[in-house]
C-alpha cells in the first residue's frame, strides 16, 4: 500500500498549503515522547502540516522528531509547514517566545506563527475551569494590536512566513483588521458538524483568512474540564452517524471529510497510527455528496467546546462574554 498524498491549498498570498494537519495538544492526556512518536510516524505517513504550540509543553520533543526525520531523509525542511502560537502570557514579549520556539523546534523559520488567543489573560496549566486570574481584561483592540505589531516585526525578520489569528470574532476582526499591514493569511477556529461558524467563516472567506479547524473530531479526548453536560460530540451526531453507515467509513472520516469539502483545513490530533493514517486517507477519496454536506450543515447545533472560561475576567458571568 503506498501512503496518500496530502492535497494542498493555496493562500491569500499565494502560499500553498497543506490542507490537512497534525495537531500536537496531548490534552492531558498523552504525553510529549508519544505526540513526539506520532509526529515522526505521521510524516513518515504523508502528513506536511504540523500544529505545534508553546503551551502544549511538547516543542523540544517534536524538534526532536523533526531533526531525525531530517536527517533520515524522509523529508525536507521546505517540504513542511510548521506553525507555532505564541501563548497569552508571552503578548509583551512575542519575539522572544517565537525564538524559544524555533530552537526546541530546532527550525529557522516557521512557516506560520498564531496568537493563539487574542488576549493576554493567562491561566496556569491544568487548573480548575472555574478559576480566575484577577489580572484577566476583556479584548483590547490596542492591547491586540501591540501583540500584533511583534507578530510584524517577526515577519519582517523573515523568522515567520505567515501570521496567524486564532479565537477570533468577527467583531474583533473588525476591529483591528483595517490597522495590520501585514494581512493575516490564516486563522484557527473550532469547527466540527456540532459547530460550523458559518458566520465568521463568510467573513473570512472575504477577508482572504483561509480557516484551520480545530477539534475537528469534537476533541472527544479533551480535558474534563474543558466538558460540559450540554456539549454535543460531533461523532455521535445522528446525520453523521448515518452518513458514516452509507459510505462504510468511520464517522471520525465524516467529519474531515465535512470539514475539507466546506473549505477548512482540519487539523485532527491523534498519536494512534491508525487513526492518523485514517485521518489523512480519507481526504483523498470517496468524497461526501452536496446532499450529505447540506445535511450536516442543517444539523448544526452551534454547540462551543473550547469556551474559554479559565480566560474571564472578575466581574464576568459567563463564558459567552469572551466571544462577541
Ligand atoms: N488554536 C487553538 O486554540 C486550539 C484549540 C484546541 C485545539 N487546537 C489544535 O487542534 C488539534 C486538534 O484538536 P483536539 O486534539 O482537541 O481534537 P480532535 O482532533 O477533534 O480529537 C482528537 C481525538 O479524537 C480521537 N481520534 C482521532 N482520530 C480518530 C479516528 N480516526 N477515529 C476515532 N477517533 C479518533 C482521538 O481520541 P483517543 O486518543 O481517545 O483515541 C484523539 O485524541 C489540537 O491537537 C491542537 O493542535 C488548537
Amino acid at each position: 500500500m503506498t501512503d496518500p498524498v496530502t492535497p494542498y491549498v493555496t493562500l491569500s498570498d499565494g502560499t500553498r498549503m497543506p490542507a490537512v494537519g497534525l495537531g500536537t495538544f496531548g490534552s492531558d492526556k498523552y504525553g510529549p515522547a508519544e505526540i513526539a512518536e506520532a509526529v515522526y510516524g505521521a510524516v513518515k505517513a504523508g502528513y506536511r502540516l504540523i500544529d505545534c504550540a508553546e503551551v502544549y509543553g511538547n516543542e523540544d520533543r517534536i524538534g526532536e522528531a523533526l531533526g531525525r526525520l531530517f536527517r533520515v531523509g524522509a523529508v525536507r525542511r521546505e517540504e513542511l509547514f510548521v506553525v507555532s502560537k505564541v501563548w497569552n502570557d508571552h503578548h509583551g514579549c512575542v519575539g522572544e517566545a517565537c525564538v524559544s520556539s524555533l530552537a526546541a523546534l530546532g527550525l529557522d523559520y516557521l512557516d506560520a506563527y498564531y496568537i493563539h488567543w487574542p488576549f493576554p489573560n493567562y491561566h496556569a496549566p491544568g487548573c480548575d475551569g472555574d478559576s480566575r486570574n484577577p489580572d484577566s481584561k476583556p479584548f483590547s483592540a490596542d492591547e491586540f494590536l501591540s501583540t500584533y505589531r511583534q507578530c510584524e516585526t517577526l515577519y519582517d525578520e523573515g523568522k515567520i512566513r505567515a501570521i496567524g489569528v486564532s479565537n477570533m470574532t468577527v467583531s474583533k476582526l473588525e476591529a483591528v483588521f483595517p490597522s495590520l499591514r501585514v494581512r493575516p493569511t490564516l486563522i484557527e477556529m473550532e469547527l466540527h458538524p456540532a459547530f460550523r461558524q458559518k458566520d465568521l467563516r463568510a467573513w473570512c472567506a472575504d477577508h482572504g483568512l483561509q480557516p484551520v479547524g480545530f477539534c475537528p473530531l469534537g476533541s472527544p479526548s479533551r480535558p474534563e474540564r474543558d466538558k460540559t453536560s450540554e456539549d454535543i460530540a460531533a461523532m455521535e451526531m445522528p446525520v453523521v452517524k448515518e452518513i458514516a453507515a452509507r459510505h462504510g467509513i468511520h464517522p471520525a472520516a465524516v467529519c474531515l471529510k465535512w470539514s475539507r469539502q466546506s473549505g477548512a483545513v482540519p487539523i485532527p490530533f491523534s498519536v494512534k497510527p491508525a487513526q492518523y493514517r485514517m485521518n489523512l486517507a480519507c481526504l483523498t477519496e470517496d468524497p461526501l455528496t452536496d446532499e450529505e454536506l447540506t445535511a450536516i450543515d442543517a444539523s448544526d447545533a452551534d454547540c462551543r467546546l473550547i469556551k474559554g472560561q479559565v480566560f474571564l475576567w472578575e466581574g464576568a458571568d459567563d463564558w459567552r462574554e469572551l466571544w462577541t
